[in-house]
């Protein structure tokens, strides 16, 4: 089968020609119509995972996938051969992904069947992005009508936490470059604040006086981070997704400080597709490309050149 793979650690992602894999047990094999592109996936080509867990080469990239199952491994129950299922299919070996015309997954992490209105491709743009952004909003502890600061708020994780903010109630204030302004106000953002000059944040505390309930910053770096938390209400939660969030001091009057881990689960997996078929609106796919354009995609991806949410298309 045809997948894109990268030979060793570090080393280009390339179209390469390999078997396709055999479910183990409690597994299931899914002819992949879609994976989702996530700055993960050049991350974990990097050898990001290698100190924790196993891999194998060439290590298959990709780690969200929509497709069809096709075969069961010994007891895995939970799926039936035809079912449409998606989920982040991140497993060990590390290395079975889902830039590939097939792979596999067990059946009990973050897998679930496709809601029947949505496409693969939109199904795929939605594991980790969607399953980090609600982890977010839930740990922000902000209730309907409060008030939340989304640094980033048109990428993967910004555009789900973005909807399904809105969709709760929140009011959104979105920290966003110039020209992904009315992105940010098409997914529902209720102010949005340019970043990229120096008086950005003067113009977001002009936007919200009073400040903000909570902040999640998927941008960086640290400097930055501590900055926009300086809007957080004091007893306010500042989370981050890229780890650059400093150990909250003791006795702070300060917000908060959250570094994200996400743990997948079908669960939280589960949760997401009630809460996203709430939201009424469109899964926020920016663009679809080809298996072939994967390496260049992920490319642009580090150079941080991808707009919203990319998604292969493998076709049925
Ligand atoms: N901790 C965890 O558990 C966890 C889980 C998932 C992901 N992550 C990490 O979180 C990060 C974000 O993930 P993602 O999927 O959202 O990535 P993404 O789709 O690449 O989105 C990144 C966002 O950052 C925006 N951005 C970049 N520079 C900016 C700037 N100077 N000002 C304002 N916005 C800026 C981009 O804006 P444009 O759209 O305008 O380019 C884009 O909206 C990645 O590093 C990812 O690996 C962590």
């Amino acid at each position: 089968m045809r997948a894109v793979a990268v030979r060793e650690f570090r080393a280009p992602p390339e179209l390469v020609a390999v078997p396709p894999p055999e479910p183990a047990g409690g597994e299931v094999a899914v002819r992949i119509e879609a994976a989702g592109v996530n700055p993960f996936d050049w991350k974990i080509a990097d050898g990001i995972l290698s100190p924790r867990r196993p891999h194998v080469f060439p290590l298959v990239l990709g780690v969200d996938g929509a497709g069809v199952v096709t075969a069961l491994g010994r007891g895995a129950s939970r799926f039936r051969v035809g079912d449409r299922v998606f989920g982040q299919f991140l497993h060990d070996p590390v290395g079975i992904g889902t830039y590939a015309e097939a792979s596999t997954v067990p059946t009990g992490i973050a897998v679930a069947p496709i809601p029947e209105a949505w496409s693969s491709v939109e199904a795929a743009a939605v594991p980790t992005a969607g399953m980090t952004a609600l982890d977010a909003l839930e740990r922000s502890g902000v209730e309907p009508g409060g008030s939340l600061l989304i640094v980033g708020a048109t990428g993967g994780i910004g555009s789900f936490a973005t909807a399904l903010a809105v969709a709760r109630g929140i009011h959104v204030l979105a920290a966003v470059r110039p020209e992904a302004a009315d992105r940010a106000r098409d997914l529902g953002a209720e102010a949005v604040v340019a970043t990229g000059t120096a008086d950005a944040l003067d113009r977001a505390r002009a936007a919200r006086p009073n400040g903000v309930d909570a902040m999640l910053d998927v941008v960086g770096p640290r400097e930055s981070f501590v900055r926009w938390s300086s809007l957080v209400r004091p007893g306010g939660t500042a989370l981050t997704s890229v780890y650059v969030a400093p150990t909250t001091p003791p006795g702070s009057s300060g917000p908060r400080f959250v570094n994200l881990d996400l743990q997948p689960s079908a669960e939280l997996l589960d949760r997401l597709v009630v809460l996203l078929q709430r939201t009424r609106r469109r899964i926020p796919v920016e663009r679809t490309i080809a298996l072939e354009g994967a390496p260049s995609a992920l490319v642009e991806s580090r150079a941080g050149r991808l707009r919203g949410k990319t998604v292969i298309a493998l076709g049925r």
